[in-house]
């Protein structure tokens, strides 16, 4: 073998040990992993099992607010939330079918919501108005027309 083969061959597998070594270090030592790992919930069964059996905007503290939601081809469950300004929110977030993504305009909420596991997302909106939601993952033929608002007063 010529000697910048080997030479460009051991940086470049250099460089994957040194990116997988920094994106472990990231999931594991940081906990910057994705936290949807960590509830799961039978698919099938999400409209019997709480807080899903009751999808809906519910007031937890004296500032504080809960949007359990679930996502299904092609739509937010539920799909007119109203939140007052300056409150924190925590969305609880599953899946009924497929793969779908939960991403919020003029946030950074950007969070894939995968069947059979939980996915939570604390968020204070401090500007009122309508925040588009969309689906961000290809769930099928009506993927494009899944999308919803959130109006912060
Ligand atoms: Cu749901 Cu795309």
């Amino acid at each position: 073998m010529h000697r910048s083969e080997k030479v460009w061959l051991a940086l470049s597998f250099g460089m994957i040990m040194g990116f997988m070594i920094f994106t472990g270090y990231q999931t594991f030592a940081l906990e910057m992993g994705p936290p949807s790992a960590k509830e799961t919930i039978d698919p099938q069964r999400v409209d019997e099992i709480a807080p899903f059996n009751e999808p809906g905007v519910k007031q937890v503290g004296e500032n504080e607010y809960e949007v359990v939601m679930t996502l299904q081809i092609f739509s937010f469950t539920p799909h007119d939330i109203e939140i007052p300004a300056g409150a924190k929110v925590t969305f609880i977030l599953t899946s009924k079918d497929v793969v779908h993504g939960f991403q919020v305009a003029e946030t950074n909420i950007n969070a894939m919501v995968v069947p059979g596991h939980i996915q939570r997302i604390t968020q204070t909106f401090e500007k009122p108005g309508e925040y588009l939601v969309l689906c961000n993952e290809y769930c099928g033929a009506g993927h494009q027309m899944m999308a919803t608002t959130i109006k912060v007063k």
